[in-house]
């Protein structure tokens, strides 16, 4: 699909050439009490009242969401007209907007229409710019459209009709918006890209696959990707790390990824040096080990690897949009399974930095490969940690499938992730990381113990995390509750993948 800009003005009765352009429909809104937008008006006088009279005949009340082809249209440059409900105009926010535009979509993607003229992203949406509407009206699509496909025996039949699609835009934001339709066009790659492996199952998607595809996004996207193996890991004295990956036959992988958007060495500028790093939680299937889980879609512990998969799809996106910032993806990955020589309740391991951890449970493992490639961050002296896993069924308890869990010590650094999640419509809500929680992480044995009990479950996962960030600003998003779907639309989102890129968009200056 092709997306592009036109600026158009239509307060001032002159359409900008937006009549005679060729398209298949032209996308207009129309809000309660009759309304019609900038654009619908000039329609309307470009077809002497056609609109009007629709309205007027209550065909279209403007009610939200609701969707009108008029067919055989002459004057307006295309067959066809779409009229779309908006609502209430007062009262046109983020969520109505969205509505909107996802109703235009359905409708249009219902049809076999090829060339789209959309001007509902032209409309002022309470507390949001025309980027904005620009790049969440082609994420919006970009959503409905994706389909998981590589695993069904025969291909599903018909390609897709819509190909090109030119937003209208107010002249004063043409830039802005062009930029958001090239950034938005990488975020929806990012996110397939992320949804694509969540949704393979775990059989096929394993951490030796991760590796492979890292390897791939490397030489497509020229960054440099090293996979370490089960010796190197061992020379590093991963010992928590390993402890989870012992148990399966499917051999471990640490994967690091060097995005070098503010260049490397000398060549970089004075504060490109010091990257980001994303720290990936990346359990291809986690079984619960010893401590085994219940049966009951015990299929979805295939998505344990989601926060790898965001790290995976934040880069393509970031790497697409040539951010000039460093950023580096750290993606620990392993099996969680029981077996003979699986890690047991009440080993203890030792950790990369010392560390003496008691496992009471072994289906706290993600925090057990996450500290690892915590201190392994270290030596890239960062300017910020930012570590994603579906760490905690606690967190979907406190904060359901809306927003992820945000934990961190470092305001800033917190606000700047909360910022980026409101501008990207990927929302996140911090959570608390006070010091009294972590006693509950008190071990009689070892350093510390790897569950707190069940009180504030996502607290104390967070808390064990902490231990091992000392060293530079850190934050933490279990996306427990986020990343994928279950029921009928079973899924990965491809979140949080808008709120990474956004972050370091934001970092970028760009
Ligand atoms: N991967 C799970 C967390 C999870 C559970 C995500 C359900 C999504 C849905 C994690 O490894 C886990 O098993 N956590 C345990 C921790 C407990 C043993 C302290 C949990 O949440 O039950
Ligand atoms: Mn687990
Ligand atoms: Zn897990």
């Amino acid at each position: 699909m092709d997306f592009s800009i036109k600026a158009c003005d239509w307060s001032k009765g002159a359409a900008n050439g937006f009549l005679d352009g060729k398209a298949d429909v032209k996308v207009v809104g129309v809000f309660e009490a009759q309304t019609l937008t900038g654009a619908a008006l000039e329609m309307d006088l470009a077809t002497k009242g056609l609109v009007t009279r629709v309205v007027k005949a209550g065909d279209m009340s403007g009610k939200a969401g609701s969707t009108l082809f008029l067919h055989e249209v002459s004057g307006i440059g295309a067959s066809r007209l779409l009229l779309v409900g908006l609502g209430k105009q007062d009262a046109f926010n983020q969520k109505a907007y969205g509505e909107a535009v996802r109703a235009a979509w359905r409708a249009i993607l219902g049809t076999r229409i090829a060339q789209v003229t959309f001007t509902l992203a032209q409309l002022p949406v309470l507390e949001r710019t025309g980027d904005w509407a620009v790049r969440t009206a082609i994420l919006a699509l970009r959503e409905l459209t994706y389909k998981f496909t590589q695993m069904k025996s025969k291909p599903e039949n018909g390609a897709r009709a819509l190909k090109k699609i030119v937003f209208s835009v107010d002249p004063a934001d043409e830039k802005a918006a062009k930029l958001a339709a090239k950034q938005g066009l990488a975020l929806a790659n990012g996110m397939d890209l992320t949804r694509d492996l969540g949704n393979l199952p775990p059989n096929v998607c394993t951490p030796t696959y991760l590796g492979h595809t890292a390897k791939k996004l490397g030489r497509d996207w020229k960054f440099k990707v090293e996979v370490l193996g089960q010796k190197q890991i061992e020379e590093l004295k991963m010992g928590s790390f390993l402890s989870v990956a012992k148990g399966s036959v499917e051999p471990p992988a640490f994967i690091v990824m060097h995005y070098q958007g503010a260049g490397a060495g000398k060549s970089a500028g004075k504060n490109a040096a010091a990257p980001v790093v994303l720290v990936g939680k990346g359990i291809t299937f986690d079984s619960g080990g010893i401590s085994i889980k219940p049966g009951e879609a015990m299929d979805e512990m295939k998505y344990d690897m989601c926060g790898a998969a965001s790290v995976f799809g934040t880069l393509r996106a970031i790497a697409e949009m040539g951010l000039k910032i460093n950023v580096i993806g750290i993606v620990p990955s392993c099996e969680n399974m029981p077996a003979g020589h699986a890690l047991k309740p009440g080993d203890i391991v030792t950790a990369m930095n010392g560390t003496t951890i008691e496992v009471l449970n072994t289906d706290a493992e993600g925090r057990l490969i996450l500290c690892d490639a915590l201190t392994y961050a270290e030596r890239f002296k960062p300017a910020a940690v930012v570590d994603i896993a579906t760490l905690t069924g606690a967190c979907i308890i406190a904060l359901g499938h809306h927003n992820t869990g945000l934990f961190s010590k470092d305001d800033a650094l917190a606000g700047e992730l909360l910022d980026a999640s409101r501008e990207a419509v990927d929302p996140a809500w911090r959570l608390p990381l006070d010091d009294e929680y972590q006693d509950q992480l008190k071990s009689n044995f070892a350093d510390v113990a790897n569950i707190g009990g069940r009180p504030a479950g996502s607290v104390t996962a967070a808390c064990f995390l902490s231990r091992f960030t000392q060293s530079y600003p850190w934050a933490h998003l279990d996306i427990a509750g986020t990343a994928w779907k279950s029921g009928a639309a079973k899924g990965a989102t491809g979140r949080p993948v808008p709120l990474l890129s956004q972050f370091l968009i934001d970092r970028a200056g760009q």
